[in-house]
C-alpha cells in the first residue's frame, strides 16, 4: 500500500474577535468563569457574508500554495464539517468549484468534532490504493450559525474558522502511519442539533423552539472525552510500535484546557508537545486540529522525522486518533 503523506497545510481564521468581555454583555457570565471552567479567551466569528465554504476555500488556496500545487491537480476533495452552507449541495462542491479543481471528486464527510481526523482517513485511503495522487482535505466551520447566543451552558464555547491538509503518496518514511476510527451512536443525544433535517423538518415551531441550535449536554460530553483520549492514543500508538516517549507533538481536539490538561497528564506527556489554540479559538470543532497543525508548521516548531499523534472526539459521539510521521 501507498502511503498518504502532508504536502501541505493551511489556514483560515475570520478576523473578528469575540472575547469574554463581549460574551459578559450578552450572557450571565464572566471573564473569571470561561477561562477556569473552558480556558477560552477570545473565538474568531466570521462575517454575516461567510460561510463555511467561504472560510474552507481561503484554507484550501493556502494549503495548495505551501504544497506547490495548481488546484487542476487534485483529484478528491473532502470537507469535514458540522456547519455545510446547506444541506445540498456539498460543501465539497462549492469548495472544487470556487478554487477551480476541475478535475476533483467531491464530498462533505460527517462525524461531528472528529471529522477531521475521519477525513484525513478517507483520505489517505483513496492513496494508498493508488486511486488518487492528490486529496485535499479540510476541516472548516461556521458554528456561529448554530449557536444560541442567549445559552450560557454553549456561547461561550464555539468558535469559527477553517484548515486544511493537502495529501499526496509519501516519498520517504513520513506520512499516515496509522488511524483508529470509533463511535457510539447511542450517546448522540449528548450533543446534537435537533432540527432542521428528516426527523424534525425546519418548521416555525421548531425555530421558535430553538431546535436549530446546538444542544448539549457539557458534563457528560467531558467525562466521556477525557475517558476516550487516553485508550485512543494507546491503541494507535501500539498500531505504530511506537512509544508514548517517541511522541513529538501531541494535538487534540480543542474543546477545553481541561480536557487537553487532563489527557496529557494521563499519557504522560509534557506540555511543551501538546499544541493548543482552545484560549485563542475556541472549539472549532473539525478545524481545530489543523489549525493546531499549521501553526506549529508554520512557526518551524515541526522538524522533519517528528511523530505526531491528533486525537479528536465529538457528536455522534465519534472519536478517533492518528499518527503522522512528518
Ligand atoms: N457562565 C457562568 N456559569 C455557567 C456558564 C457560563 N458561561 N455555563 C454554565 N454555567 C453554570 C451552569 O449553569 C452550572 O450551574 P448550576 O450548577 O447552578 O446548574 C455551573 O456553571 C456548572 O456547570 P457544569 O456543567 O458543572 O460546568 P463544567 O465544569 O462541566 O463546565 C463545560 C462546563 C465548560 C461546558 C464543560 O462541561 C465542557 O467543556 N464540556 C465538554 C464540552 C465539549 O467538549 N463539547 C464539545 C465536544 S464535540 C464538539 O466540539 C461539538
Amino acid at each position: 500500500l501507498i502511503r498518504a503523506g502532508i504536502a501541505g497545510v493551511g489556514c483560515y481564521l475570520p478576523d473578528r474577535v469575540l472575547t469574554n468581555a463581549h460574551l459578559e454583555e450578552m450572557v450571565e457570565t464572566s471573564d473569571e468563569w470561561i477561562i477556569t471552567r473552558s480556558g477560552i479567551r477570545e473565538r474568531r466569528i466570521a462575517s454575516p457574508d461567510q460561510a463555511t465554504s467561504d472560510l474552507a476555500v481561503i484554507a484550501a488556496g493556502r494549503a495548495l500554495a505551501a504544497a506547490g500545487i495548481g488546484p487542476e491537480e487534485v483529484d478528491m476533495v473532502i470537507v469535514a464539517t458540522n456547519t455545510p452552507d446547506m444541506f445540498f449541495p456539498a460543501t465539497a462542491c462549492l469548495v472544487q468549484d470556487r478554487i477551480g479543481a476541475k478535475r476533483a471528486g467531491a464530498f462533505d464527510l460527517a462525524a461531528g468534532c472528529t471529522g477531521f481526523i475521519y477525513a484525513m482517513a478517507v483520505g489517505s485511503q483513496f492513496i494508498s490504493t493508488g486511486a488518487s495522487r492528490t486529496v485535499l482535505v479540510i476541516g472548516a466551520e461556521t458554528l456561529s450559525r448554530v449557536t444560541n447566543w442567549e445559552d450560557r451552558n454553549t456561547c461561550v464555547l464555539f468558535g469559527d474558522g477553517a484548515g486544511a491538509v493537502v495529501l499526496r503518496p509519501s516519498a520517504d518514511e513520513s506520512g499516515i502511519l496509522a488511524f483508529k476510527l470509533y463511535s457510539d451512536g447511542s450517546k448522540g443525544p449528548l450533543l446534537m442539533m435537533p432540527a432542521g433535517g428528516s426527523r424534525r423538518p425546519a418548521t416555525r415551531e421548531t425555530v421558535e423552539e430553538k431546535l436549530h441550535y446546538i444542544h448539549m449536554n457539557g458534563r457528560e460530553v467531558f467525562k466521556f472525552a477525557v475517558r476516550i483520549m487516553e485508550d485512543a492514543v494507546a491503541e494507535v500508538l501500539d498500531a505504530t510500535g511506537l512509544k508514548e516517549s517517541e511522541v513529538d507533538f501531541f494535538i487534540p481536539h480543542q474543546a477545553n484546557i481541561r480536557i487537553i490538561d487532563s489527557a496529557a497528564k494521563r499519557l504522560g506527556l509534557p506540555m511543551d508537545k501538546v499544541l493548543v489554540n482552545v484560549d485563542r479559538y475556541g472549539n472549532t470543532s473539525t478545524a481545530s486540529i489543523p489549525l493546531a497543525l499549521e501553526e506549529a508548521w508554520r512557526g518551524g516548531r515541526i522538524k522533519k522525522g517528528d511523530n505526531i499523534v491528533m486525537v479528536g472526539f465529538g457528536a455522534g459521539l465519534t472519536w478517533g486518533a492518528m499518527v503522522i510521521r512528518w
